[in-house]
């Protein structure tokens, strides 16, 4: 039921997934088996949340072809330089336990480190990318001027950017440039890890249509064209984020909902300008 979106270099994204930011290493491997047993076939991970072994795990656990699954991983933010990034790369297969990922992202464009420079760890995605053990390519938190430097210094145009996207906080410039130039936006922190919910406006559409909040505003990414992982730990909530699409979102309810943006007022998560954050 989940409709899979086709990407600028060919391969296809189921449009939603599930998110494992945050979820224990320890618990992982179960959440992400939760997960598949609900339905969900796209598991979005990163090194950086050291989770990527209960991944892999987990998939292997369900019995499905590795085929069937599509997941995602980014490199960590202490491993910009090509060497590094060949080596994290590397490690990230070993944990997840797979021969390829189907996307590698580049997690944070860090523009205050490596001298600015994300030009030469993208191209090391390119490699990766040409040697057929990362599928797809793209990047996270990239504002528009990185992906302006991309396009002129680059070879290959990043099928995806994953980025901080809710009704608080529409990313309306980095999200038009992607429509603009094929570049896919993914929407992290779909439901802004919660903040959203108690919101009079979606609350009252989401009583109306007999749904949940979290629905109303999944459906809302859905009908975007954003790509979407809601994460969660709580089984009867990986079912309910996986149930979009018994329903619809009339344009008055869409517009409603539209116009909740609080432009850079709602951005919840760090500046990707001045993040410069390299875990220890
Ligand atoms: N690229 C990046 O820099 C970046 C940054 C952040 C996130 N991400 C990715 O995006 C994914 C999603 O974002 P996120 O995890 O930050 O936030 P999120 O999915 O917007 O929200 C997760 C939070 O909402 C709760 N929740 C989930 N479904 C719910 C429901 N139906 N009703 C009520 N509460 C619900 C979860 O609680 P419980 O778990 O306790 O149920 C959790 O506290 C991440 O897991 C990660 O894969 C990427």
């Amino acid at each position: 039921m989940v409709p899979h979106i086709e990407l600028n270099d060919g391969n296809t994204i189921p449009q939603l997934g599930f998110g494992v930011f945050l979820v224990p290493p320890p618990d992982t491997e179960r959440a992400v088996s939760v997960a598949l047993a609900a339905g969900y076939r796209h598991i979005d991970t990163a090194e950086m949340y050291g989770n990527e072994a209960g991944v892999g795990a987990a998939v292997r656990a369900s019995g499905l072809d590795r085929s069937e699954v599509f997941v995602t991983s980014k490199l960590n933010n202490g491993f910009h330089r090509p060497d590094d990034a060949r080596r994290a790369f590397d490690e990230t297969l070993a944990a997840l336990g797979f021969e390829y990922v189907d996307l590698f992202l580049i997690h944070w464009p860090l523009p205050t480190l490596y001298d600015g420079d994300f030009v030469s760890t993208w191209k090391t995605l390119e490699e990766l990318k040409a040697d057929g053990r990362a599928r797809s390519i793209g990047v996270s938190n990239f504002q528009v001027t990185h992906l302006e430097r991309l396009a002129a210094e680059a070879d290959v145009v990043p099928a995806v950017n994953q980025i901080e996207l809710h009704p608080y906080f529409h990313n309306a410039e980095v999200d038009a440039y992607g429509r603009e130039h094929g570049i896919h936006t993914e929407a992290w922190a779909p439901i802004a890890q919660g903040k959203v919910l108690g919101d009079p406006v979606l609350q009252a559409i989401a009583e109306r249509l007999g749904r949940t909040v979290a629905q109303v505003v999944l459906r809302w990414h859905i009908q975007r064209g954003n790509i979407v992982f809601p994460k969660s730990v709580t089984p009867e909530r990986v079912a309910e984020n996986f149930d979009l699409f018994g329903f619809e979102l009339a344009p008055d309810d869409v517009a409603a909902i539209d116009a909740l943006d609080q432009g850079e007022a709602g951005r919840d998560g760090p500046n990707p300008d001045t993040f410069a954050y390299i875990p220890s």
